[in-house]
């Protein structure tokens, strides 16, 4: 497992030597020397000492809970301390309705809903519902508004046994409730309310919110979002974990690779960017940032079964940096697809830039190209090269081709996408948002600005209590 790569071809290309100036030294620190728990960095990361003293006080806050939005800090420990009893109910119940239903419809928005649609499009695939399978279809609603989005999952659904997992820790989210409310009328339409009631479950807080109060006046079955978690550290409690495991997917070796490099990256040891690919990533992107004007970060991979976690990933960062007018924009490009319209930019536009590959080092299918004697097509060149060997020449001559542009690149590596390294890399993105947001001086654990348009849009809704404030606000529209 301990798998190291920190970027060879960076280092063979002079790449990463070292972003650090006017902080000190300006001697960077050109290497990613991550001892990592199946991640590794390649990347400069700037002044060194000065790096190391700012992550170091940053996770020192974080591990001892004194940093801003401390409440927020469950997920820190969670794949180790979770609790048993609940995720051995989290896989009956799982068992239950794989046995149960053909379909289970997860409805959620933002960290109640990204994670899991990240880890099933990755580890099961982005066309998962279309594979001959012995588990239930997954179909996501409530993550939006749209009338014909959620009439055609009831469409997609069909007459087929279905169940719903609906996942809200607010309980009040409206795009969530109000999905949920039509999908509860129709399975108590299809199953009689008592019927319904065994095919809900609900993920929700452990005492507070409507959806609390409503799962127990129906008697669901309801499993808790741990208090210090917010939404987009989710992903590995019962919010995540009931969802994935009806996908059938490895929720053991999820945890146990978060609980790996729970254990690695936050070891005494591993205060130092020599061996800690989270502290070296929170460097890298600090240094571009504060020392480079580089405002806009872009996740790029080069597997489509990525682009979910690249979502997941954006509400991650986005959400928890984006405060105080500050804060790097997170994008995300789908390589090499976004090469042929994202690429124009990246090479040639706006020099505000760094780019951050995630890129999975093993093949998991050795698909080659075939020879032709005929060649007409003039790719014989390629004869006998696999796609991912391809794939990965397309990285090497963008890396090159975008940091001649002078767009930075930081090389995130994984050696495969199972169910341990995916455990490890989720936790390995926490853990190194928290100490960029801390290096910053933010809170990494709230949103006040998410709470605004909800607040406007109960009041264009009527809400009671909002009605003062509707009628000025349609005042302006
Ligand atoms: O990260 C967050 O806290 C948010 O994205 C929430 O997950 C999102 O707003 C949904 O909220 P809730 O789970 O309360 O419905």
């Amino acid at each position: 497992m301990l798998t190291v790569n920190t970027g060879d071809i960076l280092r063979e290309q002079g790449e990463g030597k070292g972003e650090g100036n006017g902080e000190g030294k300006g001697e960077g620190k050109g290497e990613g020397k991550g001892k990592g728990e199946g991640v590794g960095v390649g990347v400069g990361v700037g002044n060194t000492a000065l790096l190391e003293a700012k992550l170091g006080s940053a996770h020192e806050s974080l591990r001892r809970g004194t940093c801003a939005g401390a409440a927020f800090t469950q997920w820190l420990t969670w794949p180790q301390a979770y609790d048993r009893d609940e995720y051995r109910r989290i896989k009956s119940a799982a068992g239950r309705i794989q046995a149960e239903a053909k379909a289970l419809v997860v409805v959620g928005i933002g960290g109640s809903y990204l994670g899991t649609r990240a880890v099933v499009e990755c580890l099961a695939s982005p066309h998962y519902n279309l594979l001959p399978k012995t588990t239930p279809d997954i179909f996501f609603a409530g993550n939006c508004l749209s009338a014909a989005h959620t009439q055609e999952v009831f469409d997609l659904i069909g007459d087929r046994d279905y169940a719903v997992c609906v996942v809200s820790k607010s309980g009040t989210t409206t795009e969530p409730a109000a999905a949920f409310r039509l999908f509860r009328a129709h399975l108590e339409a299809k199953y009689g309310k008592q019927g319904a009631r065994g095919r809900i479950y609900a993920v929700t807080d452990r005492e507070r919110g409507a959806l609390k109060a409503l799962a127990d006046k129906e008697g669901y079955e309801t499993f808790v979002i741990p208090d210090g978690t917010g939404g987009r550290y989710s992903v590995l409690t019962p919010v995540g974990l009931l969802p994935i495991a009806v996908a059938g997917i490895d929720t053991d070796a999820l945890l146990a690779g978060a609980g790996r490099a729970m254990e690695a990256w936050n070891a005494a040891d591993a205060s130092s960017l020599d061996t800690n690919p989270a502290w070296q990533y929170a460097a890298a992107r600090h240094t571009l940032y504060r020392q480079k004007g580089k405002c806009t970060e872009i996740l790029a991979f080069y597997e489509p079964r990525l682009r979910f976690l690249g979502e997941w990933w954006k509400q991650l960062m986005g959400e928890s940096e984006g405060k105080e007018l500050g804060g790097i924009f997170p994008a995300t490009a789908d390589l090499t697809a976004d090469l042929h319209s994202m690429g124009q930019y990246i090479q040639q536009g706006l020099r505000n830039l760094m780019e951050t590959v995630l890129l999975i080092d093993e093949a998991d299918t050795p698909l080659a190209i075939p020879y032709d004697p005929d060649d007409a097509d003039g790719l014989n060149f390629l004869a006998g090269k696999t796609l991912h060997d391809i794939n990965r020449r397309a990285f090497e001559g963008t890396y090159l081709a975008h940091t001649d542009g002078g767009a930075p690149n930081i090389v995130i590596r994984v050696p495969r996408l199972d169910a341990y390294h995916l455990g490890g890399l989720l936790y390995f993105f926490m853990l190194s948002c928290a100490l960029s947001c801390l290096m910053l001086g933010i809170n990494p654990f709230d949103q006040p600005g998410v709470e605004d348009y909800k607040t406007n849009m109960f009041a264009l809704l009527d809400k009671p209590g909002y009605e003062a404030e509707g009628a000025r606000l349609r005042g302006r529209l």
